[in-house]
This record gives structure tokens, C-alpha cells and sequence, in this order.
């Protein structure tokens, strides 16, 4: 369990967003590198911390049932050594982002390639992408990000308590995933808990009621969120490309969602007046659109 600290300096009511992302899956030709950047990109304009939640890489070699040779993507098939192919593509990818991603977690993609090679791709690109400036904290499986509102005016803090892990079991095609919220809800304390795994986006809220230090009665909202992923299990194949189907494909699994999460929580007044968090989720940032100007010609 890996516990990591992060301190904003926030009006009430202010916005502090975080981008929860999990399963890039990168080194595979079906990693959708388009919609990883698209994400990242928006979490760098709205100002928002990125948590990358594991299966960084789709880490699948030959010594994995699931690996043949078209599977890898084309920029790292013909390296001989694969994670340093593999953590270098990931670098180029995340490096314009590395300044405003805080964890980056394994998943079990990552545990199966440190069981057959004993190296730890995630540790070697954090190493690669904390070189240039980083302050990126490896997150293990499972970790706490503990986030801590500094308010103006006020002594206290509030707080907001993530828990993630990468996710376990299998793909749930009809739960999605629902049953383990309900089971980390039973044993673990948690304002949002975050997983990935199953490549499912599924969402929801819970109330949770309580009574305060000062005895008052309240309530607060719990979140469950399960993030997408940017593997995408199916592409239009050529009649050359005939036999280039996806391991996911060959197993039957459905196209999945594409994308992560923007969890945003504000420091807030709650009904009795004492400080407190609220807190909400989305699969985009949407903000008012205007009408680009025309440029006079
Ligand atoms: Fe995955």
C-alpha cells in the first residue's frame, strides 16, 4: 500500500480535477495512442493531476500464451530487448505530461512481465520520465492518494481520500464490476475508489451518512469509479491482415469504452458550516463552446 500526499492551495468552491487512468496498454499495436494524448491533453489545459492506475504496458512477450508476432506494435516488434523498446515509446508518448502526472501503478500485465523478465517497466520509465524533472511516485498495486485542501480562512483541511488499485478478477461481462465495489466498500475507508482491469467504464454514487466531531448529523457521497481503457479490441483488418486479430478478439470480449475519468472535488461548506469536500465525475471536461472568430482576409 503506497500512500501519497498531494497539497493544493484552493479557494472554496474551487475545482481541483484529477485525470484516473488505467490500462494504456502500451507496446501493443492496438494501444490507441490518439486517445491517451487526447485525455492527457485536456487534463494539461484544465490544470488537472493524472494518476495512470496499471497495465501501463500491454507487457506481453513470448513467453506469454497470449503473444504472437503481430501483436506488438511496429515501433518495438523487431527489438531484441523489449522493455527498454517498450519503456521508451512510453516515454516519448508521456514525457509533455510527466509534469503533471503524480503515480503511475502496475497492473497485472506489468506482474507478468516481471515474473518472466525480473524487471519492472514502470519503475524504469518513472526513472526515464523523473530524469527530465518528474515527480512521479510509483504506485504499487494498491495506494491512498491523500489530498489535502488548503482554504483560505480556514485552519482545518479538508480532505479527499482516493484509493486505487488496478483491479483483479475477470471481465464481468454482466456485473461489469459493480460487485466489487460493493466489496471494497465493506473493507476499506474511501471518499472515491478508483479501478481499472476490466476495461468496463462503469460509475456510481453512494451516500454515506455519518455524525460529525461536533455531533451534528451528515452526509457525504462516495464514488466508485472503474475507468476504460485505451485497448481497443477490435480494428478493420485488411485480407492481408487476416489472422492480425487481438487476443481479446480471439476470446470473444465485446469492443469496450475508450477513455478515462476526470474525477473534480471542491472544498466546501457543508450544511452545519463545517468544511468539508464535494465531489464529481465525467468522461470529458465539457466547458462552453464558442465560435472560433473568422480571421479578416
Ligand atoms: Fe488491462
Amino acid at each position: 500500500m503506497i500512500i501519497t500526499k498531494h497539497i493544493e492551495q484552493a479557494e472554496l468552491g474551487q475545482p481541483f480535477f484529477r485525470l484516473l487512468m488505467s490500462d494504456l496498454h502500451l507496446g501493443s499495436i492496438n494501444s490507441d495512442h490518439d486517445a491517451i494524448i487526447a485525455d492527457l491533453q485536456r487534463a494539461k489545459e484544465i490544470g488537472a493531476r493524472v494518476l495512470i492506475n496499471g497495465d501501463v504496458f500491454d507487457a506481453i512477450g513470448p513467453k506469454d500464451r497470449r503473444y504472437d508476432l503481430v501483436s506488438l506494435h511496429p515501433s518495438v516488434a523487431r527489438s531484441k530487448d523489449l522493455t527498454k523498446a517498450i519503456v521508451e515509446m512510453a516515454k516519448e508518448i508521456l514525457a509533455p505530461y510527466a509534469g503533471i502526472i503524480d503515480v503511475i501503478g502496475i497492473g497485472n500485465h506489468e506482474e507478468a512481465w516481471i515474473a518472466y523478465c525480473n524487471t519492472d517497466p514502470v519503475r524504469r520509465l518513472i526513472e526515464e520520465l523523473n530524469a527530465d524533472g518528474g515527480k512521479i511516485v510509483h504506485g504499487s498495486f494498491w495506494g491512498y492518494i491523500n489530498t489535502l485542501f488548503a482554504v483560505s480562512g480556514h485552519r482545518k483541511r479538508a480532505r479527499h481520500k482516493l484509493l486505487y488499485l488496478h483491479g483483479t478478477g475477470g471481465d464481468s461481462p454482466v456485473t461489469k464490476g459493480t460487485i466489487d465495489f460493493n466489496r471494497k466498500g465493506r473493507s476499506w475507508q474511501y471518499d472515491t475508489l478508483t479501478f481499472g482491469h476490466k476495461h468496463n467504464i462503469v460509475c456510481s454514487v453512494e451516500q454515506i451518512g455519518d455524525v460529525s466531531e461536533r455531533g451534528k448529523y451528515s452526509e457525504r457521497r462516495q464514488l466508485n469509479l472503474q475507468t476504460g481503457s485505451y485497448y481497443r479490441n477490435y480494428r478493420q483488418l485488411s485480407d492481408a491482415e487476416c489472422l492480425d486479430y487481438s487476443y481479446a478478439a480471439r476470446s470473444g470480449h465485446p469492443p469496450k469504452p475508450v477513455g478515462g475519468l476526470f474525477l473534480t472535488v471542491r472544498p466546501v461548506l457543508d450544511a452545519n458550516g463545517e468544511l468539508s469536500i464535494k465531489q464529481d465525475f465525467a468522461s470529458d471536461i465539457v466547458a462552453p463552446w464558442k465560435k472560433p472568430a473568422r480571421k479578416a482576409s
